[in-house]
């Protein structure tokens, strides 16, 4: 007997279905544009634009969240789809509500995730402004988008995590950066729910315990992603200084400026990294 379709699965072609009404292209790459990638949107040959409050069962946006949009067109000759907004445990959504974009990208055929943050610097050895490769993570969000009843047909109970972040596409990164004469750092980044941020106490221990950046998203959606067997690549763009002996109180317009500063060598690794992509992750 086959197994019955579950409410996961049935939201994700819902989703689907209305979307392949709207657009014709079928990406097999996908972005998520945090902090840092918003002027990737702009290099992105639009072909169209669909609003999250028209695609079934995504979150309901909360009053702080930016209006989001699933972006369809062509990179540098690629099919991809971006997502211009993300969701964050702290505006109260569930992390299953913050992942279902997740799931709906992969119903759509992607198979390779780019994924952006800010984060803090935790290395005492990274500067303000400097970009930084994910090479692994650590949760201390409290939670997992996984918890609950599993779906065995999108992926396993007890996904494997040795190698969450693709380490070819590290290395393609690396190469390029290199190519480039941009400067990268690579690291492991934690996530915490926020939002408060961390105390002197708290940096001090998450430097401790193996961390290089600090920040509130990224973990929940590259868990998903692995869990239906999608690769990863993770960057961040360091826009502040967290270390404990030295720390400074944080302003949203610093994070927002440094942002903007690093943002052009972020959006020049990114399209220059899609179009060297592998055709479909093996
Ligand atoms: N903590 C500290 N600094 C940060 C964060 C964070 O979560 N995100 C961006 N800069």
């Amino acid at each position: 007997m086959s197994q019955p379709v579950s409410i996961l699965r049935q939201h994700m072609q819902d989703a689907v279905e209305v979307i392949q009404l709207t657009t014709s292209i079928r990406p097999s790459i996908g972005i998520i544009l945090g902090t840092g990638l918003g002027e990737l949107a702009e290099r992105i040959e639009q072909e169209c634009a669909i609003p999250y409050e028209n695609i079934p069962h995504f979150p309901i946006a909360t009053v702080e969240s930016h209006r989001g949009r699933l972006i369809f067109g062509h990179l540098r000759g690629r099919p991809v789809v971006a997502m211009q907004g993300r969701f964050h445990r702290y505006e109260g959504y569930t992390l299953q509500q913050v992942t279902f974009p997740v799931r709906v990208l992969y119903a759509l055929g992607v198979r390779t995730l780019i994924i952006s943050n800010a984060a803090g610097a935790l290395n005492p050895l990274f500067r303000r402004g400097e970009l930084m490769i994910i090479v692994d993570h650590i949760n201390l969000m409290g939670d997992n988008p996984l918890i609950g009843p599993n779906d065995d047909s999108l992926g396993p109970r007890f996904p494997d995590m040795s190698e969450p972040y693709s380490r070819r596409l590290i290395a393609l990164a690396e190469e390029l950066a290199l190519e480039l004469r941009l400067k990268v750092q690579k690291g492991v980044y934690v996530a915490l729910s926020g939002p408060s941020l961390e105390t002197r106490a708290e940096y001090r221990f998450l430097r401790f315990i193996g961390a290089d950046a600090v920040g509130m998203s990224t973990v929940p959606e590259v868990i998903v992603a692995r869990h239906m067997g999608i690769e990863v690549f993770g960057l961040s763009i360091l826009t502040d200084e967290c270390f404990p002996d030295a720390l400074q109180p944080l302003s949203l317009e610093d994070v927002l400026q440094a942002a903007r500063e690093a943002e052009p060598k972020m959006t020049l690794l990114v399209s220059e990294l899609v179009p060297r992509l592998p055709d479909a992750a093996g």
